[in-house]
Parts: C-alpha cells; structure tokens; sequence
C-alpha cells in the first residue's frame, strides 16, 4: 500500500472551476492578462542585478553566522528602518526569517498547537488559509465591516473558542488597504488581555499609504499586550525574491522576553535566511523610498483610470476607497455575479480575482484589481472587463 498523505493538504484537493478553467485556458495557449500579478517584478519595478550584486558585501559570504536571530548588523538596519517612522526597537527583539509568511507558520508554531485556533480577519489575503492549515491550526474568521467607507472591526464578530490562541490583523490590509487605527487597536488589545491571545499584526504594506491617507503607523510600539510584528523585504524592498522578512516581538518584557527565548529555538531549527539575504538588507531597506514612490506613483495613476473607465463605461459599478496597499477593488453593479463575470472575462483574455477568493462580502459582488500593471496592459485590461461586463 502507498503511504498516507497528511490532511494538512486537505484544502489542495479540490481545485475550484475557475481555476480549471483557467489552467485550460492556458494549456491550450490562449492570450491571457493577468489582472491580478502583484509581483513588483512582472510590471518592471525592481533592483539591478549590478545593484543587488553591489548590496552583497562579499566578505561576509564566507561563512554562516550561527546567530538564530539574524545578523547583528542587519538586525540593527532593520531596527534603524523602525526609527525612521519615530518607534525604538530594540534588535534583541527582531528575528529574521525568510519571509513573511514564514514568519506566520514560526508564530503558529510559538503560540499553537495542532487543533488549535487563529482568528483572523475577514476579507483578508488567502495564503492565511493555507498558512495554518500546513500548521495544522483552525482558522475561524472575524469579519471587518464598512463604516463610513472604513473597514472596521465589528466588536460583536470577535469570539473565541476552547482552543483559540491567537488573533491577526493586517495593518494596513491586502486587499482593502484598511489600516488598523486607534480604536480597533483598543479594541484588540482588551480582547487579546481578556482570553490570553497573543496578537499577530502583519505590516507588509506599511509603506504603501495612498496620497492624502494619515497612516496610524507601525503598532511595533505596544507594551500591554503580546504582540508580534511581522513584515518583510518583498514588500518594504519591492525584493520579494531575496527571501527576507522579520518578526519584532513586542508586548510586556518578561512575556516578550520569554517568546524570544523560545523562537530562538525555532528559528534555530531552520536557519532559513540566506547570508547572502542578510548582507544585502541593510543597502535595501535604506535605499528603497524611491522604488516605493514609484510604485505608489504606479498604484495612484492605474487607480485614477480604473475611477475613470468606470464613468466612462456608464457601467453602475464603484471603486472602493483604498486608504494604502496595491489592489483596486470593483463593486460590481447590483446583480451581477462575480463568478459569472470572471468566467466571462476568462472568455475575454482575462483574469481577475473575484472578492469570495478573500472573504468579501457576500452581497454585493467584488473584483480584486492589481494596481501595479503597465498602464496599457491596465487599460486594455479594463476594456475586456467591459466586454465581460456587458455579458454578466
Ligand atoms: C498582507 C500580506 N502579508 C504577507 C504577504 C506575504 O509576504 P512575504 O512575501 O514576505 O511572504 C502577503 C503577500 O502578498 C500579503 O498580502
């Protein structure tokens, strides 16, 4: 008999109709535009390879630092990155890891066991799913409401369960952009207090606030609450491909004192950031402003034609306010169905993600835009979402 496989996979069994759909659209070599490539790299933003190599100090390369945290001197870097936005961070507190999402799966390691649960948010970035599942950690989801064109905490949404751990929030969020301001802070933090749930704030698009937003800034500040910082070069650095990213542990010292001790052990177990990575750090954080401005200058000009196609389209359709992030959210016009839309728009060449792929809400329909494309290939894009359109 062949062995068993683990039910962590579970969620890899089925593939869903639009993504068959898809992938026979593209084995049988049919044109197809990804309106959802939020990789900086495919809409050309990006470091040299003259850079990259120039940020490497070759002298470094040598040997391997058995340092489980990271490199003191990239550490330092990393906590330089948090005084630049007015926060201290001590580089005691700071582990790398070979990116975010990484350091998700080492935080449910800390904080869970197999069985347990995570609250999250909802809408949110898929990967969460899949993130806990290959921890073996329930997921329950909390939902956000709009307030005011705000995506807020809904206090009654937050519950917890026998098993419940911990809770993640995305500051600001991907895909709505929202940030996690003063009152939902509150509202987290005695939350967590009350039910002893560490808290697991994902900071990836930070920098990404959109003109005229006052971003609440980084939550690295907090002192009442276990708390844990997550972000990572892919997004800070526009670097996705050098594989780095890190966890600030926050929170009352002896508890964050203690979590240090015990990542150590985890991050110790793997090891995962190149030196390679590490050495390049501290020339990447510092230098990418400019490559973040062009993106933001990208992600505000795509924005602006995605808010005029839909007035010229005559389309009763609206954009979302995006208080930060890369994405551009389409509510689509009473009774058309996201799903029959995006068949249709595969039809038409292209590809978009419907809002049920992140937990949007149910009763109005959503298509999950990225905002990094080239302009053109935008634009083209938007005029076969139109044709779709006028068949759903
Ligand atoms: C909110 C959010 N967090 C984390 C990640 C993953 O980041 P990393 O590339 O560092 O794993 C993503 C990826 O898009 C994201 O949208």
């Amino acid at each position: 008999m062949a062995p068993m496989f683990s039910t962590r996979l579970a969620f890899a069994d089925v593939p869903n109709a639009l993504s068959k759909a898809k992938a026979k659209r593209l084995s049988a070599n049919l044109p197809l535009l990804d309106m959802s490539d939020a990789n900086p790299a495919s809409a050309g933003f990006g470091w040299s390879v003259a850079e990259l190599g120039s940020f490497i100090r070759k002298e470094g390369l040598q040997r391997q630092e058995p340092d489980p945290r990271g490199l003191a001197a990239t550490r330092a870097a990393i906590a330089d990155y948090y005084s630049a936005r007015g926060v201290r961070v001590s580089a005691d507190r700071l582990f790398l890891s070979a990116s975010t999402s990484e350091g998700y799966s080492w935080l449910f390691k800390l904080l869970c066991n197999p069985g347990d649960e995570v609250l999250v948010p909802e809408p949110a970035y898929p990967l969460l799913e899949v993130l806990a599942a290959l921890e073996g950690v329930t997921l329950r989801p909390y939902k956000l409401t709009q307030l005011a064109g705000e995506w807020v905490i809904d206090p009654g949404q937050l519950k917890v369960g026998g098993r419940t751990k911990a809770i993640v929030c995305i500051n600001p969020s991907n895909p709505t952009g929202a940030f996690v301001g003063r009152r939902d802070r509150d509202l987290l933090r005695n939350f967590a207090l009350k039910h002893s749930l560490g808290i697991i704030c994902d900071e990836v698009f930070l920098d990404y606030p959109a003109e005229g937003t006052v971003s609440p800034g980084t939550w690295v500040d907090e002192t009442q609450v276990a708390l844990y910082v997550l972000s990572g070069l892919s997004k800070v650095a526009v670097a996705p491909q050098l594989k780095a990213g890190w966890i600030v542990v926050a929170g009352p010292a002896n508890h964050a004192a203690e979590s240090c001790r015990r990542l150590e052990h985890i991050a110790d177990a793997f090891l995962s950031v190149s030196t390679a990575a590490q050495l390049a750090l501290p020339d990447l954080i510092r230098r990418a402003e400019p490559l973040r401005a062009s993106l933001r200058a990208r992600v505000a000009q795509n924005e602006a034609a995605l808010k005029a196609w839909v007035v010229a389209s005559g389309h009763p359709c609206s954009v979302l306010p995006r208080p930060a992030g890369w994405m551009g959210i389409l509510a689509l016009p009473t009774g058309v169905s996201e799903e029959r839309l995006t068949f249709n728009a595969l039809d038409e060449g292209i590809w978009a993600h419907p809002g049920y792929f992140y937990g949007m809400p149910a009763t109005t329909g959503y298509l999950i835009l990225s905002l990094l494309l080239d302009p053109a290939q935008f634009s083209e894009g938007l005029k076969g979402l139109d044709r779709a359109l006028r068949r759903s």
